[in-house]
């Protein structure tokens, strides 16, 4: 039951009708009991500012942000945290004191879907595949947490060269960029602990693409996808026959909606529900 005092939450997205946070989110506020509503709102890119505004003048407490606003939103909001501005995208914003916050949840969240696995990214070297906003904000990620060297492979080679210029002028200097091609990829492979596709090669319903043979991995080295539909793309698939140790985009996609959750609401997540219901909904 809704009250006179309930906090509202929003998604701001074009489309939203396919997003799982509504139901995740409103599990959790249920499981701790909180009178506090998740709403996901179609916003065309347009009516950007407005649906900003109206946050503000309604006195959400906060909201998500997805494709097509992540970048853009940004001018809109009072001010950024430093990680956000770095990777160049908001996926959370929270209002506090009568300012709206951007924050960028997916580089912790990536970060925790690691630590779930038992993988510390620390001295480790990785292989990203892609340049788009996912890519910046796992870069970023795997740069704070102190990993060893990164090599960057991007269909559009500009965009890795910009991601690699971005993460030195932040101090993280250990970064080589690779043509993307199986031939030149073939060699960067026996050379990282982990490669991570922020592509959305093999995201339904092109679910039999890889963006790189996952016959190249070597047993024992990790492989994630920020593809979470399907859960087990054909790449990870590939990687786990490999001896790899896979994981799923579900688990960045949980871990970016614990982060948020715990910055609108200052509580803990319940992990566990969220976890049950996302699961619930992506293998169904
Ligand atoms: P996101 O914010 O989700 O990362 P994005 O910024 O549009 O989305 O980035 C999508 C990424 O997937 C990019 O790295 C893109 O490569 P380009 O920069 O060359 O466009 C990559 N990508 C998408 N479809 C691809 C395909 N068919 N082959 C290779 N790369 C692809």
């Amino acid at each position: 039951m809704f009250t006179a005092s309930t906090r509202l939450v929003g998604l701001l997205g074009y489309p939203v009708a396919h997003s799982f946070s509504p139901q995740i989110h409103n599990a959790a506020f249920r499981a701790l009991g909180l009178d506090w509503v998740y709403l996901a709102f179609g916003v065309e890119p347009s009516r950007l500012p407005a649906a900003v505004e109206g946050i503000r003048a309604l006195g959400f407490a906060g909201a998500n942000v997805t494709i097509p606003h992540k970048e853009s939103i940004m001018a809109y909001l009072d001010e950024i945290h430093p990680l956000a501005r770095l990777i160049g995208a908001v996926n959370t914003v929270v209002s506090r004191e009568g300012k709206l916050l951007g924050y960028n949840t997916d580089a912790g969240g990536f970060l925790r879907s690691l630590e779930e696995a038992g993988v510390d990214p620390a001295g480790k070297r990785a292989l990203i595949l892609g340049a788009g906003g996912a890519a910046r904000a796992v870069a970023f990620a795997l740069a704070q947490a102190r990993c060893a060297a990164l090599t960057l492979a991007n269909r559009t080679e500009d965009r890795a060269q910009e991601l690699a210029r971005g993460l030195g002028e932040a101090g993280f200097r250990a970064v080589e960029v690779a043509p993307w091609e199986e031939g030149s990829l073939a060699g960067v492979i026996p050379e990282v602990d982990m490669v991570i596709n922020t592509t959305s090669i093999g995201m339904a319903p092109d679910r039999e693409r890889v963006p790189l043979d996952p016959g190249l991995l070597r047993p024992r080295q990790v492989a994630c996808d920020i593809v979470y539909n399907p859960p087990e793309t054909a790449f990870l698939k590939g990687a786990r026959l490999r001896g790899c140790l896979v994981i799923s985009g579900l688990s960045m996609l949980l871990y970016q909606g614990a982060e948020a959750f715990t910055l609108w609401t200052g509580r803990e997540a319940p992990v566990e529900v969220m976890r049950e219901v996302l699961y619930n909904l992506a293998l169904r």
